[in-house]
């Protein structure tokens, strides 16, 4: 089966072609146009602006992603406009998925609706998805150690794409995943607006473990970033500038790291970082890297004693994490060590750093593993949608 699927939830306009075959989903071809760079300029996103934006890209980003699934495919006729990426649709995709929540109302309209016109106009299948759960499913998406991304395009400079496996549909350069993912698996979805635990029992039906009180992980990064003047999201930067150090005597807490339950709190950190730049004289480079390495240790440690606990409680031997917060490698790295130092070894599983932030092919591949066509007439876009 192959899926056209769309992801317009936030402040990334993206689209991609992926594909099933028995149980390995490999991405055909993916494209994204993000206007995250005019948001760093406000120091956050604003809704009006985002959803704007999405209706310039969407209807290009398709057509491209459409466009570079036949050149991925080596097809005779180079198509590069709507006409021949109709073609595609009509011809060669057997159903679309969108994502239909949470996110910003007016961004998931454009998504939303232009699938439900797609579906309607070329009567294929639509599969809504949610994308927090889609998140968790990139750890789906079949690993190539030969994915690159390639930055150079004609349709924006802030699009980048993803180039097909193995570099032109050729499956015999595809890697094999290590450990394949086994139900029941614990779920750990880590993003700019959520923090959640989920035990997952089949691919439908999951129970929800807890989740933060407050901000996000991925927030708490964002606001310490913001008061220490670092561009918006600073999640990657506070990495970066935690990994120029090897300690501190700066200590936050990490909040609710002893509660007995699954919940987080993040709000405290940030008060907390508040404090201490409040008590500077002046804010050194060196002072601010300490900041940030003190910041990310909070964040991580509560994410892996909380994630370990679920762990043990439900005898489950299998991780997925999710999100954006899920780009950062000294959380990876972090998980494992204590999973190398374990007698019982978790199998813990990571999306590729380019599925880790909002993409469209994690949202194919959740479509691809849930497959739940709905009426287009019953599609429809919700900002609340969390778990159900
Ligand atoms: O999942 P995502 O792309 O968007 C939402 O659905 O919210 O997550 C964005 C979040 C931002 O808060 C950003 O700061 C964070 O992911 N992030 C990171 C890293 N890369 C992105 N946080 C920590 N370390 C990173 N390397
Ligand atoms: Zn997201």
């Amino acid at each position: 089966m192959r899926i056209l699927a769309i992801e317009s939830s936030c402040d990334e306009t993206s689209a991609a072609v992926l594909e099933r075959k028995d149980e390995t989903i490999s991405v055909k071809s993916h494209v994204t146009a993000t206007s995250l760079a005019m948001h760093a300029k406000t120091g956050g996103i604003i809704p009006e602006n985002a959803a704007r934006e999405q209706v310039k890209f969407i209807l290009p980003v398709i057509t491209e992603t459409l466009c570079e699934y036949s050149k991925n495919k080596k097809q005779k006729t180079i198509i590069s406009n709507w006409e021949g990426a109709r073609k595609i649709l009509e011809n060669e995709i057997d159903a679309i998925a969108v994502t239909s929540g949470p996110g910003l109302i007016g961004s998931l309209l454009v998504g939303v609706e232009t699938a439900k016109v797609l579906s309607y106009i070329y009567g294929k299948p639509l599969v809504p998805v949610n994308h927090l759960l889609a998140h968790l499913y990139a750890n789906f998406i079949k690993k190539n150690q030969e994915s690159k991304n390639n930055n150079q395009n004609n349709l924006q400079p802030t699009t980048r794409r993803t180039e097909p496996l193995g570099g032109a549909y050729d499956l015999q350069h595809e890697t094999q995943n290590p450990k394949p993912i086994s139900l029941p698996f614990i779920g750990l979805i880590v993003s700019g607006g959520h923090t959640d635990l989920l035990m997952f029992q089949s691919h439908n039906t999951y129970t929800w473990l807890g989740g933060t009180r407050d901000d996000a992980a991925g927030e708490a990064f964002d606001k310490v970033g913001r008061l220490l003047n670092l561009a918006y999201p600073a999640g990657n930067e506070i990495e970066r500038r935690a990994g120029l150090i090897k300690n501190t005597e700066i200590i936050f807490q990490s909040p609710m790291i002893y509660s007995k339950d699954f919940d987080f709190s993040f709000s405290g950190l940030k008060t907390e970082a508040m404090r201490f730049v409040t008590k500077q004289e002046r804010l050194d480079e060196a002072t601010i890297n300490q900041i940030c390495y003190a910041t990310q240790k909070a964040i991580i440690d509560v994410l892996i004693r909380k994630t370990l606990k679920a762990v043990e409680k439900y005898y489950c031997k299998t991780v997925l994490v999710g999100g954006g917060v899920s780009a950062n490698q000294t959380l990876k790295r972090a998980f494992d060590s204590i999973i190398n130092n374990q007698e019982s070894k978790i199998n813990i599983k990571f999306p590729e750093k380019e599925y880790s932030t909002d993409n469209a092919a994690m949202v194919g591949a959740y479509a691809l593993m849930n497959y739940k066509p709905v009426e287009w007439e019953k599609v429809n876009a919700n900002p609340e949608l969390y778990f159900s």
